[in-house]
């Protein structure tokens, strides 16, 4: 049997991130079109740092297919000089496994970690991306799950592609 046959029919799983999966979630990054495959420096160093224990307060997560797979990965930090607000710097779903329900499994699991937080550690959630058309279907999932399209940043990204960010509460 090949290894891993045994858990083919297996639930999809969403677990903390370890270091044996860094190569998968550098994998996700530049499949999703995210990240080039040079530019992954400053996702590298996040990553390590959660993964040594320096950013202690971030979470990174990855989601099995139900044959064990690392099909998808998010990671969220808190929001830098904000007031108990948490940003979703990353989420990705391999290529093929998109529109399969991954991407909505993992943003609930973060909302529901971050309410058990508590009101005291967590307050809003938000999320950044692209206004461009590619990213059409992005925003459409965000909006889905509950995100308001709170802001537009002019020329974020590039001289043509501006960061719409997306806000969720957390609280009631
Ligand atoms: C955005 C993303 C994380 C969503 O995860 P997912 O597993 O594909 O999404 P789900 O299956 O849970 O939800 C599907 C819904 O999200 C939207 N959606 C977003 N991207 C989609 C895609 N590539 N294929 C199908 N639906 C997509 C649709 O509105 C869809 O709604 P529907 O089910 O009513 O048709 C994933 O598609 C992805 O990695 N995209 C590329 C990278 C990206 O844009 N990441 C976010 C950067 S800020």
């Amino acid at each position: 049997l090949p290894i891993g046959a045994d858990r083919v029919n297996e639930q999809p799983q969403i677990r903390p991130a370890v270091d044996n999966d860094t190569a998968a979630i550098r994998t996700i990054a530049v499949a999703t079109g995210l990240f080039a495959a040079d530019e992954l420096e400053g996702f590298d160093e996040r990553l390590t740092g959660y993964l040594d224990g320096t950013l202690a307060e971030d979470a990174w997560l990855v989601l099995e297919s139900g044959t064990g797979e690392v099909v998808g990965a998010a990671y969220y930090a808190p929001e830098p000089f904000s007031d108990r607000v948490w940003n979703l710097f990353f989420i990705g779903v391999m290529p093929d496994d998109q529109g399969g329900g991954a991407g909505g499994a993992l943003i609930r699991h973060i909302e529901t970690a971050l309410r058990e937080k508590g009101e005291d550690h967590a307050r809003v959630l938000i999320v950044e991306t692209s206004g461009l058309d590619n990213f059409t279907l992005t925003r459409e999932f965000y909006a889905k799950h509950g995100y308001d399209e709170e802001a537009h940043i002019r020329q974020f990204y590039g001289p043509d592609d501006d960061k719409v960010t997306f806000w969720k509460s957390l609280v009631g």
